[in-house]
C-alpha cells in the first residue's frame, strides 16, 4: 500500500520561486489516497474527548467534515469574511501581503464547548491562530490541533505552545 507522502505532489516554484508547493488535490483525486487522509486525521483523535470540529474555510472543510461525520461530532464553519449570515465574531491575521479575516457565528460554540481544530496544512500558523483566538473568546477550549500537513520549516508550531498539535506528514523545509 502506498503511504500518505506518496501521494502529495510537491510543486517547485509554485506560487512563486523557492517555494515548493504540496499539492493536497494530488491526495484528494485518489480514493486510496482520500481515504488515508481522512483515517489517519481521525486515528489523531483516539482517546481525545470533544464535542466539535471546527475547521476554516476552505481547505479546513475538506478534511473537517469527513472526519466529523466519521466520529460523530458537530461541525462548525470558520469561514472568510462576509459569508455568514447570522451574528458573528471576527479575527484579522497577517499575510505575507496585506491581512485577511476569518469570522464564526457567535451561536456555534458555547462556554465549556471542546473544540477540536482541523487544517490541511500548518505554514506559518497565522490561519490557526486567528481560529483559536475566536474559539477562545466564545468559550471554549481548543482540545487538539490535527494537520494533515506541517511545513515545519516555518515554525507556525512555535505560536501554538501549550496546546496538543499533530501533523501526519511533517516537511522539514518550508
Ligand atoms: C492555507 C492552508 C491553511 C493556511 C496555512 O489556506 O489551507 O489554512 O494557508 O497558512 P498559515 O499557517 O501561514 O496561516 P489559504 O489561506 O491559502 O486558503 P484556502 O484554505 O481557502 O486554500
Ligand atoms: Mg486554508
Amino acid at each position: 500500500m502506498k503511504k500518505l507522502e506518496e501521494y502529495v505532489q510537491s510543486i517547485p516554484d509554485f506560487p512563486e520561486e523557492g517555494i515548493i508547493f504540496r499539492d493536497v488535490t494530488s491526495v484528494l483525486q485518489d480514493p486510496d489516497g482520500l481515504a488515508l487522509a481522512i483515517d489517519s486525521m481521525k486515528e489523531k483523535l483516539t482517546g481525545i474527548d470533544f464535542d466539535i470540529i471546527a475547521g476554516t474555510e476552505s481547505r479546513g472543510f475538506i478534511f473537517g467534515v469527513p472526519v466529523a461525520y466519521a466520529l460523530h461530532k458537530a461541525f462548525v464553519p470558520i469561514r472568510k469574511k462576509g459569508k455568514l449570515p447570522r451574528e458573528t465574531i471576527s479575527e484579522s491575521y497577517d499575510l505575507e501581503y496585506g491581512s485577511a479575516v476569518i469570522e464564526i457565528h457567535r451561536d456555534a460554540i458555547k462556554p465549556g464547548d471542546r473544540v477540536v481544530l482541523i487544517d490541511d496544512l500548518i505554514a506559518t500558523g497565522g490561519t490557526i491562530k486567528a481560529s483559536i483566538r475566536m474559539i477562545e473568546a466564545l468559550g471554549g477550549s481548543v482540545e487538539k490541533i490535527v494537520f494533515l500537513m506541517e511545513l515545519a520549516g516555518l515554525k507556525g508550531r512555535e505560536q501554538l505552545k501549550g496546546y496538543d498539535v499533530e501533523s501526519v506528514i511533517i516537511y522539514e523545509g518550508k
